[in-house]
């Protein structure tokens, strides 16, 4: 897909309705700082149009990003914010549980999950929350510019191996950096839009 038009046409803070889509949705969660503002800059070839911080916690609403008409870009709040106070860190829950329980147009949901650390315990939570939710998380294992090529699989298998994934599921290595990973998921996120 050539992305030729987007916009960021909602943003939902906590106590906004969501909107009701009549596009397919593909989402990104993940940890706070993990690189998804990044990632879907990337994704989109708009250098500023996610706001990316050094400062985690950057992106505390629902993002949607129309593209080209024909689907949307879900940012969602990051997790696992540590200096958030526990207020704001339920909200953020809340919110996510809710999007992802509520919207109708959903058909994927990418967690993102740096490539150079084991998933946490939160991270393992949201795995699960997801495929319980029934649709298949796809992992993007991101920052993979900062681990050696020869250091890379042995960190995908580790990933694998605590979130207990199959051999059929999908995880794709990926960075901002050095665009590697991007054409594999430009492929799964048009598959996923346009079916
Ligand atoms: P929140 O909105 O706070 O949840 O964070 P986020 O997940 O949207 O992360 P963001 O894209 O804002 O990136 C966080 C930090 O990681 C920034 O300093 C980015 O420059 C850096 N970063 C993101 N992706 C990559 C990458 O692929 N490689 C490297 N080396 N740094 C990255
Ligand atoms: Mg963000």
């Amino acid at each position: 897909m050539v992305i030729k038009s987007v916009e960021l046409e909602t943003v939902c803070g906590v106590t906004s309705v969501l909107p009701e889509n009549t596009l397919f949705e593909v989402a990104f969660a993940g940890k706070s700082n993990v690189g998804k503002s990044s990632m879907i800059n990337t994704i989109l070839n708009r250098k500023g149009m996610a706001r990316i911080s050094s400062q985690p916690g950057k992106t505390q609403t629902i993002n949607f990003y129309n593209i080209n008409n024909i689907g949307y870009l879900v940012d969602l709040p990051g997790y696992g914010y540590a200096r958030a106070n526990e207020e704001i860190k339920a909200q953020w829950g809340v919110m996510i549980e809710n999007y992802l329980h509520q919207s109708a147009k959903l058909q994927a949901v990418f967690l993102l999950i740096d490539i150079r650390h084991e998933p946490s315990e939160n991270d393992c939570l949201m795995y699960d929350w997801i495929n319980s939710q029934g649709f298949k998380p796809i992992i993007v294992a991101t920052k993979a510019d900062k681990l050696k090529p020869s250091q890379i699989n042995s960190h995908v298998s580790r990933i694998r191996q605590i979130l207990g994934m199959g051999k059929e599921d999908v995880l794709i290595p990926f960075s901002s950096e050095t665009k590697l990973g991007k054409n594999e998921l430009m492929d799964l996120i048009d598959n996923y839009l346009l079916r």
